[in-house]
């Protein structure tokens, strides 16, 4: 037997973009069902993302998301870029009319989230099975899972493809009717967490001759950091020692300042790939977040473009619904790509900037410093990082 649902917006996955959707469309009145593959326990831990912009900040507290943001949350008003064993700060706040960025880890986002959707009554289903789309260009999409608890239909007016890079949402367009634009870098990064307190208060990006260096943090007791390393990198190569070892060489600076170790917590590999489809519709399927786009993480980006996504989203949703307009929804992907992709463009600089290219020549190499030399010497080229890196503003 098929059980069968209906509901105004179907969404596939519960990360940063499908919850906030689906908490924003509640706030409109709209309903919606969320189906995600994982458990709620792999959701709530899984370490990604960890710095907010502004705006993602002012998303939170607008919609009622802010109470553990602001006693956890760490704001920072600065930045450092690293050179030659010296850092030179970025002054944000200053650069940008006060605006700043928050520290706070992508996957608290996702508890905060989680626990106002389930308090507030919403229909989150974990561990949902195989999930597939149908119907995406009629009035009645459909979306059907199928697994340990029997099979399901859950008809809707719209569907919600926020499921990631690897979701089922994008594969489900015909590739006619998309065109994608990519680029991959010949590096990755090695990513620990330990539990050492932050020596720093700032976040800081080193570029080193050995590859580029990210000193980051989770809170007052937690240390994340970041190697530049291979593609290929065999992780099993890298004791804590060696870790360590290689973090000190490329982060410790003349003036006596060094990253504080501690026990590695968790530690992974991250590819660096740009990547965005146009348009992100098709027929009543939109999507969000990491389904239509990603970004390397040297920008720290991808989790405040899944968030400002889906406000266009709900936005274009609330216009359907409460005034009969499909104008917003038919800009959807329009208003979404212009953000998208000033996103992509300071995402690639800042990576292109601060890591090293085994194939660059002696000219590109001189060309990097320079640019590295003209950041951290002029306050208009500073002013620009700092615009782009608090989050540009949010259009409509
Ligand atoms: P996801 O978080 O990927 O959520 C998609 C959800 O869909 C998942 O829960 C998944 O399980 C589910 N799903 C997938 N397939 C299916 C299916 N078939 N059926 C049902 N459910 C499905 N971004 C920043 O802004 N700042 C940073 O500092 C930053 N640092 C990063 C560091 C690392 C190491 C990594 C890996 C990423 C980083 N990012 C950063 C990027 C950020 O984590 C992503 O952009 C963000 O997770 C995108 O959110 P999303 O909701 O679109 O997708
Ligand atoms: C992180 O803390 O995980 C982090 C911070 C800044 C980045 C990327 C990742 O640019």
């Amino acid at each position: 037997m098929v059980a069968r649902f209906k509901t105004q917006v179907g969404i596939v996955g519960a990360g940063p973009a499908g919850l906030m959707l689906s908490h924003l469309l509640h706030l409109h009145g709209i309903d919606s069902i969320v189906l995600e593959a994982r458990s709620r326990q792999y959701c709530e831990e899984r370490v990604r993302a960890g710095v907010l912009e502004q705006g993602s900040v002012d998303l939170l507290h607008r919609s009622g998301l802010g109470t553990r943001l602001d006693r956890e949350g760490m704001r920072h008003e600065g930045i450092e870029i690293g050179l030659n064993r010296k850092r030179f700060r970025i002054p944000l706040s200053e650069l940008t009319g006060g605006k700043a960025v928050t520290v706070y880890g992508q996957h608290e986002v996702v508890k905060d989230l989680i626990a106002r959707r389930l308090a507030d009554g919403g229909d989150l289903r974990f561990e949902c099975g195989e999930v597939s789309a149908h119907c995406l260009e009629s009035e009645r999409p459909l979306l059907r899972t199928s697994g340990a608890s029997g099979e399901a239909e859950i008809h809707c007016d719209f569907i919600a493809g926020c499921d990631g890079s690897h979701g089922v949402c994008r594969p489900s367009i015909p590739v006619s009717a998309l065109s994608t634009y990519e680029r991959s870098y010949p590096f990755a990064w090695l990513g620990i967490l330990a539990a050492a307190p932050p020596s720093r208060g700032e976040l800081l990006y080193m570029h080193h001759e050995r590859g580029f260096a990210l000193y980051s943090m989770r809170s007052p007791a937690i240390t994340r950091l970041y190697l530049q390393c291979r593609p290929d990198e065999d992780l099993d190569q890298w004791s804590d020692d060696r870790i360590w070892s290689e973090l000190h060489t490329r982060l410790d600076c003349d003036d006596g300042w060094q990253p504080i170790e501690g026990r590695i917590l968790q530690k992974g590999i991250t590819g660096m790939r740009s990547f965005v489809v146009e348009p992100m519709q098709f027929g009543r399927m939109f999507l969000a977040g990491d389904a239509a786009h990603i970004v390397p993480p040297t920008g720290a980006k991808g989790m405040n473009l899944a968030l400002a996504d889906v406000v266009v989203l709900s936005e274009a949703l609330r216009a359907y619904y409460k005034k009969n307009s499909t104008g917003p929804l038919d800009r959807y992907s329009n208003v979404c790509l212009r953000r998208v992709w000033k996103a992509q463009r300071f995402s690639w600089w800042m990576t292109s900037l601060l890591h090293c290219f085994e194939d660059a020549s002696p000219f590109d190499r001189r060309r990097q410093l320079a640019e590295l030399d003209y950041l951290t010497g002029s306050r208009a080229a500073a002013a620009s990082l700092a615009e782009n890196y608090v989050g540009l503003t949010m259009e409509f």
